[in-house]
């Protein structure tokens, strides 16, 4: 009778941990948007389109030294991240070395090129 018990009472505590889950996946996505909603974007900004258009031609084929991105250049990549997000973005920002200021995209907003520079380290895993 005891042991009955047990199996109820933990298996009630799998569920309960389950829906834990659940429920704390659904407010960091809530979180993650309400962040979205309020960074500055451009209208119509697209973090891929702007990356083909400014990014694409030195940063796809490593021209001068830039960080290849793509999938399998994750190491390309692990020592600028250690420098921090923040750090990656003000270099976007005001130009890195041969990387110039704002990576040519002129129209871009600091949050746009935050966008673009999360969306190149993201798909370079
Ligand atoms: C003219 C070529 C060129 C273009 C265009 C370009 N980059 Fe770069 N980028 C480079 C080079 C070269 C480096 C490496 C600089 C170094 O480490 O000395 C670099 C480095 C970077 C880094 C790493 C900075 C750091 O602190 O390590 C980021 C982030 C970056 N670029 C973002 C961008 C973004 C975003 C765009 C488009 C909006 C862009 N780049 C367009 C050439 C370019």
């Amino acid at each position: 009778m005891l042991s009955i018990k047990k199996v109820i009472a933990s298996s009630l505590v799998s569920v309960f941990v389950l829906s834990a889950a659940l429920f704390a996946g659904t407010i960091s996505a809530d979180s993650g948007q309400a962040e979205l909603q309020l960074a500055q974007l451009s209208d119509g900004f697209s973090a891929e389109t702007s990356y083909m258009a400014s990014c694409f031609a030195c940063h796809s084929t490593g021209a001068a030294g830039a960080p290849k991105v793509g999938p399998g250049n994750a190491e390309a990549w692990a020592p600028r991240v250690a420098k921090g997000m923040d750090v990656l973005v003000t270099n976007a920002i005001s130009g890195f070395n041969v990387m110039p200021p704002k990576g040519l995209c002129f129209t871009c907003t600091d949050d746009d090129l935050r966008a673009i520079v999360q969306y190149m380290v993201d798909s370079s895993k």
